[in-house]
């Protein structure tokens, strides 16, 4: 009976999912339609401009930076994945799913299989951590707090257990280096600061290593990122394969952005500045042309106005291409 119930009620508020779209207020006319109209049109511009040639293609090319100038800073939001129909549909089968295990499978209620019963477990031992924690303050089950939350990755509590044990005891390497983890999940620029502190402290934590090497390759810093994730490697770190990866990626990386720094001073920086920051030239640094890589490659092997053509190889021109992206 009440399993019926219930199917009843997902069924019904399945059927208002898919049925509001009809009844609801019509939404207001979207603002500006040029927007929309020139993201077609440059679109459309992208594809055909590969099949062009000559004066042809520099005006399709002018064209579509003009519209990236247009567009500059607007990209429509993402579509909403949630459509009503399918989440109709999917709702529906679930409730069906759900009554029918539970009526003639399960001789418990649904969702409680083992799983969730170990995470019920895990949860509770993670809140008796928690409050004796808070009640003692004393360093030890602090730290017992914060590892545990750390593991199930709470990772607010950890970070809430690991700063306050840092407060207790400054000199805790372990919590010195789960914080600067914490800080650089959020995207804090301190996490550096308490990375390089505990590694230097404890070299022989690959965690640490793991991480440091993370927020250097982030910065850009491809040589130290690449000593980092060795040094994790070295000290057993468990995720041998993907470090690896990553360690290649960043060789090939610092190579291209090597180059490609390389040909941009010896060729565009006396005009445009060391940085891009404009000069004889205009400023290329956030420049919406460069987002046009056809209209820089035709720019630079032909020139335009008084700026000579500059030959190049197509590698140094690719690289040339990568670095200026990056600017
Ligand atoms: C001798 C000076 C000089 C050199 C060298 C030079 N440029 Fe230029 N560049 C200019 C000038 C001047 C303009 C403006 C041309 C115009 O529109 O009349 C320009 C325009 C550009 C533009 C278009 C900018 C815009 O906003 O429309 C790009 C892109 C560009 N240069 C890239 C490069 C790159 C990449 C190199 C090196 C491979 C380079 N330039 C080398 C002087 C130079």
């Amino acid at each position: 009976m009440m399993a019926t119930l219930i199917f009843l009620a997902l069924f019904l508020l399945a059927l208002f999912l898919a049925l509001r779209p009809l009844f609801g207020p019509k939404e207001p006319f979207p603002e500006p339609p040029r927007r929309e109209e020139f993201l077609r049109e440059l679109e459309v511009l992208k594809e055909e401009v590969k099949a062009l040639e000559g004066e042809e293609k520099k005006l399709a090319l002018a064209r579509i930076v003009a519209l990236e100038r247009a567009l500059e800073g607007w990209r429509p939001p993402k579509p909403s994945s949630l459509r009503p129909l399918p989440l109709a549909i999917l709702l529906g089968a679930v409730a069906l799913l759900g009554v029918g295990l539970w009526q003639y499978t399960l001789p418990r209620l649904p969702g409680e299989t083992t799983v969730a019963v170990f995470r019920v477990e895990e949860a509770r031992e993670l809140r008796a951590l928690a409050e004796r924690a808070r009640r003692t303050g004393s360093p030890e089950d602090l730290l017992a707090w914060g590892r545990k939350a750390y593991e199930l990755e709470v990772y607010e509590q950890a970070a809430e257990a690991y700063l306050e044990l840092l407060r207790k005891e400054p000199t805790n390497v372990e919590a010195v280096r789960r914080v600067g983890i914490l800080f650089f999940m959020s995207g804090l620029p301190e996490a550096r600061l308490f990375l390089e502190i505990a590694q230097h402290a404890d070299p022989e934590a690959a965690e640490g290593w793991l991480f440091l090497g993370n927020l250097y390759f982030q910065e850009g810093r491809y040589g130290e990122a690449i000593a980092a994730w060795e040094r994790y490697l070295e000290t057993g770190g468990e995720a041998r394969e993907r470090v690896q990866g990553l360690i290649a990626m960043a060789r090939a990386q610092a190579q291209r952005g090597k180059d490609g720094r390389g040909v941009y001073q010896a060729h565009c920086a006396a005009c445009h500045g060391a940085a891009g920051e404009g000069g004889v030239g205009p400023r290329l640094k956030g420049n919406p042309v460069l987002r046009v890589r056809e209209a820089v490659r035709e720019i630079v092997l032909e020139g335009r106005g008084t700026m000579p053509a500059v030959p190049l190889s197509q590698e140094e021109l690719e690289a040339l291409l990568d670095y200026l992206e990056s600017l």
